[in-house]
């Protein structure tokens, strides 16, 4: 007996043929997935991990005062991460050098270095803005794609730069070009230095604190240790030793060098998430593996403001004009930690001529 063909044919034959129009346009809706961090990138951050650690070890070329520091001033290192022009340059370059006064600019000179891990993928290009961001100050980079482990990566490669470059920066100090300035770079110095005389007596047991938030009490934390699937981050991470904080920190010499060490974790974090909303590598990997190592080393709070009211996609509140004021910048800056916040994100780049003219006034006044 010949049955008739079945109804089911038809709509079988349209579904096949309608499936590459559904993966076109998904594909156009969902970008890639990014490629994972390459074998090659991942060799030249080794070569440069190691070069810091050997740097570091030189005792003879390095002489180091009773303080533990080295001769010259300690300083502060200044780590620009960066997918776009440098747009609050311009308010940037008056933190470092607040006044024409050639007196006070040399009075800063010799107390920051400045470096910036510009994603060189972007196009046209992140063209150095000149002054205290010159061409010398762009370190070599390496593409970086928003929840990957790439920004952790470039984190870590600004940070070997900085130690092998000079032995005198004693903080490291991350940035984006979102972050803006609430302080002058004084009162930021004297903030991390903070060393009164009368202390003097007890200088050799002081130890600086990296000032970065750890955050065990989270209600997406399951979901964040879970990214990359279920039971993927054991033996190294175990989900009580997991931790989430922000990307944006300060951190010690010690606590610098032992991030560029740090093979272990990194095994974990590198790997790639299945969910991407979850999935915030830089906001883990720096807490988690502090607050295993140092905890006592580490303040737990960050000094950089952010304002994750009504956030977005995993994107803080950003500023726009219409919202900057004096009374804002006030605002940002009160903190209920031992320190004021330094520093607050993200801005919008149509802030900057509102915040240049408020800079002496307002923003650089303490
Ligand atoms: C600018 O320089 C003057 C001295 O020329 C100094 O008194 C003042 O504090 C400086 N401004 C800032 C913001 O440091
Ligand atoms: C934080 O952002 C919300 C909007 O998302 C805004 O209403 C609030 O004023 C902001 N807080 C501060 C301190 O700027």
């Amino acid at each position: 007996m010949i049955s008739s063909p079945s109804p089911w044919i038809p709509t079988l034959i349209l579904l096949l043929l309608s499936l590459p129009i559904i993966f076109f346009f998904t594909s156009r809706i969902l970008p890639p997935p990014p490629p994972p961090i390459s074998l090659p990138d991942e060799l030249d951050d080794l070569t440069l991990f190691r070069r810091a650690a050997a740097a570091e070890s030189h005792p003879t070329r390095r002489p180091k005062s009773r303080l533990g520091f080295t001769n010259s001033k300690p300083k502060i290192a200044f780590l620009f991460l960066t997918n776009t022009d440098l747009q609050f340059a311009p308010l940037w370059e008056k933190f470092f050098n607040p006044n024409k006064s050639q007196s006070q600019k040399s009075q800063n000179r010799n107390l920051y270095n400045v470096y910036v891990h510009a994603d060189p993928t972007v196009k046209p290009g992140i063209k150095p803005p000149g002054g205290v961001f010159s061409q010398n100050r762009f370190i070599p980079a390496k593409q970086t794609h928003r929840g990957t482990a790439t920004l952790i990566a470039a984190a870590r490669r600004l940070i070997a730069t900085a130690i092998i470059d000079d032995p005198a920066n004693q903080f490291f100090t991350l940035i984006s070009q979102h972050c803006i300035p609430l302080h002058s770079f004084q009162f930021l110095y004297n903030t991390l230095f903070e060393t009164k005389s009368h202390q003097l007596a007890e200088l050799k047991n002081l130890k600086y604190k990296s000032f970065i938030e750890i955050i065990s009490q989270d209600p997406n934390l399951w979901d964040r240790y879970t990214a990359r699937g279920d039971n993927v981050m054991v033996p190294e991470v175990k989900f009580e030793s997991f931790r989430v904080g922000s990307q944006f920190f300060t951190l010690t010499r010690e606590h610098a060098l032992m991030v560029v060490n740090e093979r272990r974790l990194w095994k974990k974090f590198r790997l790639p998430c299945l969910r991407p909303q979850s999935c915030y590598p830089e906001e883990h990997y720096f807490p988690t593996f502090l607050s295993n190592e140092d905890p006592k080393g580490c303040a737990g709070y960050t000094l950089t403001r952010v304002n994750w009211t009504d956030s977005v996609n995993g994107h803080p509140h950003t500023y726009f004009p219409s919202e900057v004021s004096p009374e804002l910048i006030y605002s940002l800056r009160r903190s209920s930690f031992a320190q004021p916040y330094m520093f607050a994100r993200k801005f919008s780049p149509a802030c900057l001529n509102l915040l240049m003219d408020m800079a002496d006034e307002v923003i650089f006044r303490d």
